[in-house]
């Protein structure tokens, strides 16, 4: 496996590589990570995973600095995955000193987690545009565990007549229900149990789904009940319309319903898509 640092060196190298998947990631890489390089292994692309905490997405108040950081365990782990190669730029590669440019995203990044962190879509937008202009690949993966940004990189890519297939694939999970996520780390055993409430509230609206209930409301309200644990702050639970992001009040046969939690020190979210998979979106 490749180690490139620069714009330069990926350039090089993607030219001896074909077809070729990203996956972009801030990296402390879980098995949710591993699971886009296999997707992109069984869809017959070579795997180029860039690992940059991506400065600009992150508020002045937010984790930027404690973010977690791993370089080296992350790259013995792409190995073991068969990545064909990981990029691992300094912030100066990507924010060259002097650089002003940002990519505005429109409507679909206001709702959620636009509405709860101001300028985070801007900051993740354009930490994307520039990866997928380095790398230029066919393919670009991206978890449905942050169903926004799968939906914003989607529209963007879009609107920008960008040449990459933005793709979605499923969010992995414990065995006990827990989405994956690097923030993880920040629970104590304590709080991981209560984090088990995200999506326990998760898991009730999809029971409720199955039995035929289609009204948004009353399928958020199925997911405050469950979700309710002394330990878990819900910031806010949602049912909106999975292409659009706008928000639902009444019946509908596509739902996505996402929320938002702090336990502890972690801020954390989740969705469930009713009614359709990730992987019909495009
Ligand atoms: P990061 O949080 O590291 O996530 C990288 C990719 O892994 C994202 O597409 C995310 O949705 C996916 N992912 C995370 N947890 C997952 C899980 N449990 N199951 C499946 N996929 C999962 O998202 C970012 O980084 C950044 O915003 C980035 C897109 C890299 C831009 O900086």
């Amino acid at each position: 496996m490749k180690v490139l640092r620069t714009a330069a060196d990926v350039r090089a190298w993607r030219a001896t590589v074909d077809p070729l998947a990203l996956v972009p990631t801030m990296g402390a890489l879980h098995a949710g990570h591993l699971s886009l390089v296999e997707r992109a292994k069984r869809d017959g692309h070579a795997a180029i995973v860039s690992i940059f905490v991506n400065p600009t997405q992150f508020g002045p108040r937010e984790d930027f600095a404690k973010y977690p950081r791993r370089e080296a365990e992350d790259i013995a782990a792409l190995e073991r995955a068969g990545a064909a190669a990981a990029f691992v730029p300094s912030v100066d590669e990507i924010y060259p000193p002097g650089e002003a440019t940002r990519v505005h995203p429109g409507p679909i990044a206001e709702p959620l987690e636009g509405a709860a962190r101001p300028g985070h879509f801007v900051g993740v937008a354009t930490v994307v545009v520039k990866l997928l202009a380095i790398v230029d690949p066919d393919l670009a993966l991206f978890g449905q565990k942050d169903f926004q940004q799968l939906r914003v990189i989607q529209t963007v890519a879009r609107d920008l007549r960008l040449r990459a297939r933005v793709v979605g694939c499923p969010t992995i999970r414990e065995p006990d229900g827990l989405a994956l996520s690097s923030r993880n780390a920040y629970l104590s055993p304590e709080q991981r149990r209560s984090a088990l409430a995200l999506s326990r509230g998760l898991f009730a609206a999809r029971d409720k789904w199955a039995k035929g209930q289609r009204h948004a409301v009353r399928l958020v309200n199925a997911v405050r009940r469950h979700a309710d644990d002394p330990g878990v702050s819900l910031e806010y639970v949602s049912a909106a319309d999975p292409i659009t992001l706008a928000e639902l009040n009444g019946p509908a046969e596509r739902i996505v319903i996402s929320l938002a939690a702090h336990v502890g020190k972690a801020r954390l979210i989740d969705n469930a898509l009713l009614g359709m998979d990730v992987s019909d979106l495009s």
